[in-house]
């Protein structure tokens, strides 16, 4: 990891002139100060602050440009040699090793930093997406000079072209192993949620005061649990005794307090005030990572269904293997699958067993009455940040307008929503997130983010301030999160 806090790797402190004869800055350009780029200027290759890029070494992508996506790539191969060790079909280890010989030349690409070539055509539906993008915005760009985010998403797309191309192995997923290795090696805090939750909730209509304030607690408990199912592991539940969930379900108070100075910009209060008047509405997961995230989410989900506040849940995944662990329609149904007939967990009680059996059943019903419904957009998988949306993919804004509230897990998600670049911490998320938020019957929108990369906003400037001074790492972490609401826009959809 470069050091951040060496000298050389802080960005150039201002120069402060003194400019007292000339004349005076008309208002016009001072009330433009939050968006140094206005509007008309922004494109992928011009975000509304500075980018980051590969070559910013000061900046998360550098290290990963330059180390990270190349590990993740040698591990990808492994996995393919795995695979291929297992099979006895000529034609399908020849195709195999083919794939192979195509992923060696894709990490020849990333170290000798090549430009970035179009998406051969691989009759997949997103080619267009990708070479408009790369011929309007980013030619002669390469891995180095381009938006870390673009950069990065592209290497994923080739990534996918080294199978989508193959005869016999179009969809295989290089991630899959290792996403159901880590839900396997999440026993303990599996089974934490699952034997709580097993038994339904209550429904939340006919609450009398009481309850709904532990109704309340229970929301910032549980959007606690998916956000920090994002940091992927759930220490906090797991260390827990049960008079510490006594204590929590009875005050509401250390434990949430101690978890929740973390998150540095926080409208979990927000949040609640606008679920609980919800009553038999849609809420739409734009998903982040399989496996034990998407178990919490589930989790959270479930609840929200019960106590009728959420008539309807959308699950948002991704079309293709994504940035490692993103969740996947075959992730998604082996998650609920394993849980239901799975023997994942050979140390498990019966009783644990059982529980987390209840569960998977549950959920598959909630699919069958659509009450659950899991849908996969290729523009999830785009080079595109969320600003360009509305724009590029209008029947999937149109489509997220109806929703009562879309909530966008995790870092990538985030740093799509923001336009990952170099806005001032202090940023309120509604600028943040331009036209997902302003665009005529833009839905309320909620990130539920641990930090785990450079761009923050929603947080006051005193805090960054000293984190960066004290805890250099602390961006990249995880140790941080944030969860920012904005209320959407009124209007008709366009
Ligand atoms: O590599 C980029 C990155 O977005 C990191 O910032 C983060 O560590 C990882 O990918 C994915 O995080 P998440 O699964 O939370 O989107
Ligand atoms: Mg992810």
């Amino acid at each position: 990891m470069s050091d951040r806090s060496h000298v050389s790797a802080r960005p150039a402190s201002k120069t402060l002139l003194n400019l007292g004869n000339l004349p005076p800055k008309p208002d016009y350009f001072k009330s433009d100060e939050m968006f140094p780029r206005t509007a008309s200027k922004i494109d992928p290759n011009n975000p509304p602050w500075p980018a980051y890029r590969g070559y910013h070494e000061y900046s998360f992508a550098h290290e990963t440009m330059g180390k990270r996506l190349p590990t993740i790539l040698g591990k990808a191969i492994e996995d393919v040699y795995k695979t291929l060790n297992q099979q006895s079909d000529e034609e399908l280890i020849i195709d195999l090793l083919q794939c192979i010989e195509r992923m060696q030349g894709l990490m020849q690409a990333l170290q000798e930093n090549q430009k970035l070539r179009p998406i051969v055509d691989d009759n997949e539906g997103d080619v267009t997406l990708w070479n408009k993008e790369l011929a309007r915005y980013f030619r002669g760009a390469d891995f180095m000079n381009a938006p870390w985010l673009f950069a990065e998403a592209y290497k994923y797309r080739r990534l996918h072209e080294c199978f989508s191309t193959s005869r016999n192995w179009k969809d295989y997923d290089v991630f899959f192993r290792q996403k159901c290795d880590t839900f396997g090696r999440s026993g303990n805090a599996v089974f934490e949620l699952s034997t709580r939750f097993a038994v339904p909730q209550g429904s939340h209509t006919e609450m009398k005061e009481p309850d709904l304030d532990r109704q309340h607690k229970l929301f910032l408990e549980l959007t606690q649990v998916s956000l920090w199912g994002n940091a992927t592991d759930l220490s906090l539940l797991v260390n827990m005794t049960e008079e510490d969930i006594k204590k929590i379900q009875s005050t509401g108070g250390e434990h949430l307090a101690s978890t929740e100075k973390n998150i540095l910009g926080n409208h979990l209060n927000r949040l609640w005030a606008l679920v609980s008047r919800m009553r038999g509405g849609r809420i739409d997961f734009v998903l982040d990572n399989a496996g034990f995230e998407l178990y919490c989410d589930c989790v959270y989900a479930d609840w929200l269904i019960q106590t009728g506040i959420a008539r309807e849940v959308h699950f948002h995944g991704k079309r293709i293997p994504w940035f490692v662990s993103d969740v996947t329609r075959k992730d998604w149904s082996w998650l609920l699958n394993i849980m239901t007939y799975g023997a994942l967990f050979p140390d498990a009680s019966s009783k644990e067993v059982e529980s987390l059996r209840t569960l998977g059943k549950r959920w598959k019903q909630y699919e069958k009455e659509g009450k659950w419904v899991y849908e996969q957009h290729p523009f999830w998988c785009s080079g595109y940040t969320f600003w360009e949306l509305p724009a590029e993919a209008p029947d999937l804004f149109h489509y997220l307008c109806e929703s009562n509230l879309v909530l966008f897990k995790g870092d990538l998600n985030h740093r799509k929503l923001t336009y990952d670049c170099q806005a001032p911490t202090s940023t309120p998320f509604e600028e943040a997130i331009g036209p997902m938020a302003k665009e005529q019957g833009a839905p309320p929108v909620a990130s539920l983010r641990t930090i785990k990369s450079d761009v923050v906003v929603g947080v006051p400037l005193d805090v960054s301030e000293r984190l960066d001074k004290e805890e250099p790492g602390w961006r990249i972490s995880g140790k941080y999160a944030v969860v920012l609401l904005s209320e959407g826009s009124p209007g008709e959809p366009i």
